[in-house]
């Protein structure tokens, strides 16, 4: 089975990145992007953004998570931090961050460190989730082999019998992605896209250049 697709081709004309009408601070322009996107309401998820993790083999690996914070001091996710990302992270804590925004031909790709959010922190977005979202968390021991879906669902199901509190387990919480590095990408017209990169210097200061597309 093969399939060409060389003919899939789209041009990018729905923005441009001017250094004139940059803000000093990557967080404002991320701000910016997403605001727009979550008030045009034409992305199901745009928090949906990509977390890319090296092991101690130096292998990379990528998956989907939700971003379910940000601000000046980084990008929060939670997840199990027994799963292969979380044991990837707690040994290198070195991560890249991506979104992509098809309907604002927009992309950010974030580099930082992340670190565990506080207990507390962790708590307090665990006890604010649904009660089903809840019973996931507690029953799935995230990236482990599992005999079948049942099994879970089993799990689940007795949990739920059981009456028991629903309490976050200790392996599960966030992660915050201090960010050192966010390029700012938009799709231009014939492949010359707009780059815009700002390189932290210091804990105030951004370094801003533009990259060849
Ligand atoms: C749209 C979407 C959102 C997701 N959100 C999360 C999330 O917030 N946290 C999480 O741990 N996994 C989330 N997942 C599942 C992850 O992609 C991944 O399968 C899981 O975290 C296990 O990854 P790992 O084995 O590499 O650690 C999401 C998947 C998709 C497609």
């Amino acid at each position: 089975m093969s399939k060409d697709l060389s003919n899939y081709r789209k041009s990018y004309i729905k923005g441009e990145l001017n250094e004139s009408d940059l803000p000093k601070n990557p967080i404002t322009l991320f701000s910016d992007f997403f605001n727009i996107i979550e008030n045009n309401k034409s992305e199901r998820e745009p928090n949906a953004m990509s977390v890319s993790t090296v092991d101690i083999n130096g292998f990379p690996s990528t998956r989907v998570v939700l971003l379910k914070k940000y601000s000046e001091l980084g990008f929060v996710f939670y997840t199990n931090y027994k799963s292969k990302k979380g044991q990837d992270i707690l040994q290198n804590p070195n991560v890249c961050l991506s979104f992509y925004w098809s309907s604002t031909e927009q992309q950010v790709i974030i580099k930082g460190l992340a670190f565990k959010v506080s207990e507390s922190e962790s708590n307090t977005y665990f006890n604010s989730r649904p009660e089903g979202s809840k019973l996931g968390a507690i029953v799935s021991n995230q990236s482990q082999v599992i005999p079948s879906r049942e099994f879970l669902y089993k799990k689940a199901e007795n949990l739920k019998k059981s009456n028991k509190a629903l309490i976050k387990p200790e392996s599960w919480g966030g992660f915050i992605v201090k960010p050192v590095l966010i390029e700012f990408w938009q799709g231009k017209d014939n492949r010359l896209h707009d780059r815009i990169v700002y390189k932290k210097e210091n804990d105030k200061n951004w370094k801003l250049y533009r990259l060849s597309p």
